[in-house]
């Protein structure tokens, strides 16, 4: 890991390696086959862009099971800090009409993305839905939905790596950074 990075005006520690994420990711997976193995049709990974690109990528070749992949882009950070209003920026790359989804998020803070994710694949038609998250910040979650898969619990801090962002820098990292006590 580099010892710090700087995005802009801020700079970001080590945080979570990627062996760590890689160990956290194993495990959830093995959940996630554990429940749909032997489903009767495949589920539809619904992979939240962009965020949720690399997480995607490394639990879907662990999952054992028939699974198709869809993406859809929404946004609610500016910054460091959530807007609050959840906007859709796509529409689906895929149908999920009738289709069990999982929906593959990055991250969840505060749980306004998910709440309004969870509408928006309900509008569409969806079966079911389970939600999967790599990080999960439970000081910050302020709804009741539950969670069904979290492959990692983290401090309410602002992260980068690993697929998540800052002002769109500092997703193609591998390992996860923080910011910096004297950024923020
Ligand atoms: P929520 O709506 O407050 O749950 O925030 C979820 C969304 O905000 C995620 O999909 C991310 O895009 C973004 N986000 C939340 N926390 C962080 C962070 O620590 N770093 C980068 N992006 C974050
Ligand atoms: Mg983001």
């Amino acid at each position: 890991m580099k010892p710090e990075i700087k995005l802009y005006d801020k700079t970001f520690v080590p945080s979570i390696p990627y062996a760590s994420l890689c160990a956290a990711i194993d495990a959830v997976a093995d959940k996630i086959n554990t429940d749909f193995c032997g489903c009767s049709k495949p589920p539809v990974l619904l992979c939240i862009l962009n965020g949720s690109i690399m997480f995607t990528a490394e639990l879907m070749k662990r999952l054992n099971f028939l699974c198709e992949l869809a993406c859809l882009k929404v946004a609610s950070y500016e910054g460091t800090h959530s807007t609050g209003k959840v906007h859709q920026v796509t529409g689906f790359t895929g149908n999920i009409k009738g289709k069990d989804v999982i929906i593959i998020e990055d991250i969840i803070d505060s749980g306004r993305t998910i709440e309004s994710l969870v509408d928006i694949v309900k509008n569409e038609g969806a079966n079911s839905i389970r939600i999967c998250t790599m990080l999960f910040k439970p000081s910050a979650y302020k709804k009741d939905i539950r969670i069904d898969y979290a492959a990692m619990n983290i401090p309410d801090d602002f992260i980068v790596g690993f697929g998540l962002d800052y002002n769109d820098l500092g997703r193609n990292y591998k390992d996860i950074y923080v910011l910096k006590e004297e950024s923020k």
